[in-house]
């Protein structure tokens, strides 16, 4: 079978890893892919934002499976112009994408699934949401309804931080349009944990969990970042939780999406707080989680591929997905200022020997090839270094051990992945 890949970070170099494994695969290409893709399939120079020129391309190649990694092509229609172009394509509609597009919009859908969730209110008007937090108290949670790149949630331990925020969001617009409402929400308390479950429009199949660490630094300190490190499974997250997550989210939320029109497959990302009260949804993405699919990937003992082409083709039954009971985590090395503004072009040595290390694997998130052949980082986060052992400890002990074998002064890492856990 000929894939092609969409995407060009650390999940797509995972899930690229695992692709090639399958039997079933006679070519790859990624677009547009990375240096560390770039070892085991065609990087193609096509965006993959640009719908027409991946489809295009595509079409010409005989390409009989589209895998999307990230959300933007999906909310742009990938999967909708692959299917006028008759090829299966792994993620959403664009109206489906919606669980990740729009906050209300899931908070509306998790409502008539009867799945639980925080309490909510959605507004346009600041004067009416600044009413609304004073009447309900703090901490409250204030989010930009929009796609704000991750960054438009406020978790206000105060009134004055939600009025602030309100301020911030609806009438300084710090997010654009993403800001033009708010969804105001009551807070969650607990451990969270990210849940991935495939999906084919009627049936789902579970996968596993993983735990992110979103703040920038040990102890969860300073700013949120896209995920600084991930391991799996998370011991907090029972296996009596993910059957209750399936069926009382997973599965009426598909038939919530399937009763308006538009039937989910892909990959559900399933964001929830574990609260003493049994676990809620936090938000959907319609995704794997990067860096969680790192971590997922490290686990995956069945090939990846047929389950993909199952979703893709709307037909999952039979689909099941075998784990190795091994954890296995991921540490981010990022480049210093990340998430702020980061220096590009600087080379990064070590990355064979760290990939020596027993139970490593390395894998390419923010790098490009420099003048000379060598790698050099060109992104926020730059390299995601996974490792899987018999135990979690052994597992983190391995990852940056790898991490120490690097060469690369730029680059700094959380030095407490997987802390909830040991
Ligand atoms: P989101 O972009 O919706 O995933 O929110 C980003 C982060 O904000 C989450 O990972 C949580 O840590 C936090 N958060 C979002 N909604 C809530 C809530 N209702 N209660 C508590 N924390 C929340
Ligand atoms: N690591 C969080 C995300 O992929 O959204």
């Amino acid at each position: 079978m000929k894939v092609l890949l969409v995407g060009g970070g650390g999940r797509e170099h995972a899930l690229a890893w695992k692709i090639v494994q399958s039997p079933l695969l006679t070519q790859l290409w990624c677009a547009p892919g990375n240096p560390g893709i770039a070892e085991f399939a065609g990087c193609v120079a096509i965006g993959a934002e640009d719908i027409p020129g991946l489809v295009g391309f595509a079409r010409e190649n005989g390409v009989e499976l589209v895998v999307a990694g990230p959300e933007a092509p999906l909310t742009l229609g990938l999967a909708d112009a692959c299917a006028e172009a008759g090829i299966p394509c792994f993620g959403p509609s664009a109206a489906a994408a919606m669980l990740e597009g729009s906050k209300a919009f899931t908070k509306e859908v998790l409502d008539a699934a009867g799945a639980p969730t925080a309490a909510w209110r959605r507004f346009d008007d600041p004067v009416a949401a600044r009413d609304y937090v004073r009447v309900r108290g703090a901490p409250i949670v204030v989010k930009a309804d929009g796609l704000a790149a991750g960054k438009g949630v406020v978790v206000a331990a105060t009134l004055e931080e939600a009025e602030a925020a309100i301020a911030d969001i609806m009438e300084s617009r710090v997010h654009g349009a993403a800001g033009a409402s708010v969804v105001i929400e009551e807070c969650m308390m607990g451990e969270e944990a990210s849940f991935f479950a495939l999906c084919d429009g009627v049936r789902a199949v579970p996968m596993a969990a993983a735990q992110d660490h979103k703040r920038v630094g040990d102890g969860d300190t300073g700013p949120n970042t896209g995920g600084m490190g991930a391991y799996s499974p998370p011991p907090a997250f029972t296996d009596a939780m993910r059957d209750e997550v399936m069926t009382r989210v997973v599965e009426p939320v598909l038939a919530e999406m399937a009763r308006r029109g538009s039937p989910f497959r892909g990959v559900l990302f399933v964001g929830l707080m574990l609260t003493a009260t049994g676990p809620r949804v936090i938000e959907f993405n319609v995704r794997f989680g990067d860096p969680e699919c790192q971590a997922l990937m490290m686990r995956l003992k069945s090939d990846l591929l047929p389950a993909l082409l199952a979703s893709a083709r709307g037909d999952l039954s039979g689909v099941e997905l075998e784990w190795s009971a091994d954890p296995s985590l991921v540490v981010v090395v990022a480049a210093r200022g990340y998430p702020g503004a980061v220096t590009k072009g600087e080379p990064i040595g070590g990355l064979e020997k760290a990939a020596a290390i027993p139970g490593v694997r390395v894998f390419h998130a923010g790098t490009a090839q420099g003048a000379d052949g060598a790698v050099v980082a060109s992104g926020g986060r730059v390299l995601g270094i996974g490792a899987t052992a018999p135990d979690l400890r052994t597992a983190r002990e391995a990852a940056y051990a790898a991490v120490d074998a690097l060469d690369w002064p730029g680059g700094f890492c959380r030095r407490d992945i997987a802390h909830r856990a040991l």
